[in-house]
């Protein structure tokens, strides 16, 4: 019998000093965003939220064309032409013709109209191209729904993060209030939640080759502990 001396997880080994990737994907909610940027802090690499790319594009062409959200993919890529990618906040962020857009970019408007714009094709090639331009010739950590299977899917290292919806519901809500949520206000997320899962369910995909990782009793230091030791194993001078 021969010995394997690839950790299972390893999707591609990385040669000594070249950039690693590493990417995180999940449903609406599961964490991925804040872990991602945690494990980047941790590791010195550079995050990239391919989500904010979709939000951005949805709040640039809400901002230009309001009303029912009934726009032609034409006009979501108009509208995106003015979004950059530029470091700030630790992260990468996208900025519309140099205003922040962070604010616009979690409110309700965008959140309820960003599933469709990310169906739009077009819409998918950009964003990819935008976030394999920010990782180039650097380390990084990507969080998105279909970074480990379509954006990169050599990446050295990909996590699928799931939590249960009540719980996904419950620590969205506590982010965006400042407080504990109620029962009721929990519920009412939790629907939605579950309806953006199914507005999703085609663009978020689990790679055969990831590493699930179930984050409902887990906490946030030890979802992102366990994501970092990952890494640690594709190189242990880090
Ligand atoms: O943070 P949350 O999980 O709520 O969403 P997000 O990561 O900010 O992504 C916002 C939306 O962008 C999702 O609801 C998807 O429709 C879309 N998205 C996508 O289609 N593919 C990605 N790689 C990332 C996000």
């Amino acid at each position: 019998m021969t010995s394997n001396p690839t950790p299972p997880f390893v999707t591609r080994v990385p040669a000594a000093n070249t950039p690693i990737v590493v990417a995180i994907d999940g449903p609406a909610a599961s964490g991925k965003s804040s872990t991602a940027q945690w494990v980047a802090e941790r590791l010195s690499f550079r995050h990239i939220d391919s989500g904010a790319l979709y939000r951005a594009a949805a709040a640039a062409v809400l901002r230009s064309i309001r009303g029912s959200g009934d726009w032609s993919e034409d006009d979501v890529l108009r509208a995106a032409r003015g979004i950059t990618l530029t470091a700030a906040r630790g992260a990468y962020v996208p900025i519309l013709n140099g205003a922040d857009l962070e604010s616009d970019i979690r409110g309700s408007a965008v959140t309820h109209h960003v599933s469709r714009v990310a169906q739009m094709p077009r819409v998918r090639q950009w964003v990819n191209a935008m976030v394999r331009e920010a990782a180039a010739g650097t380390s990084v950590v990507v969080d998105g729904r279909d970074i480990g299977t379509v954006v990169f899917p050599g990446a050295h290292l990909k996590v699928f993060l799931v939590a249960d919806p009540w719980e996904r519901a419950r620590r969205r809500l506590t982010q965006r209030l400042g407080r504990s949520p109620t029962d009721p206000e929990i519920a009412e997320e939790t629907e939605r939640l579950v309806q953006r899962d199914s507005l999703d369910a085609t663009q978020t995909v689990q790679a055969k080759d990831a590493v699930l990782i179930d984050t409902t009793y887990l906490t946030q230091e030890e979802q992102v502990e366990r994501i970092v030791s990952l890494v640690k194993v594709l190189r242990p001078a880090l």
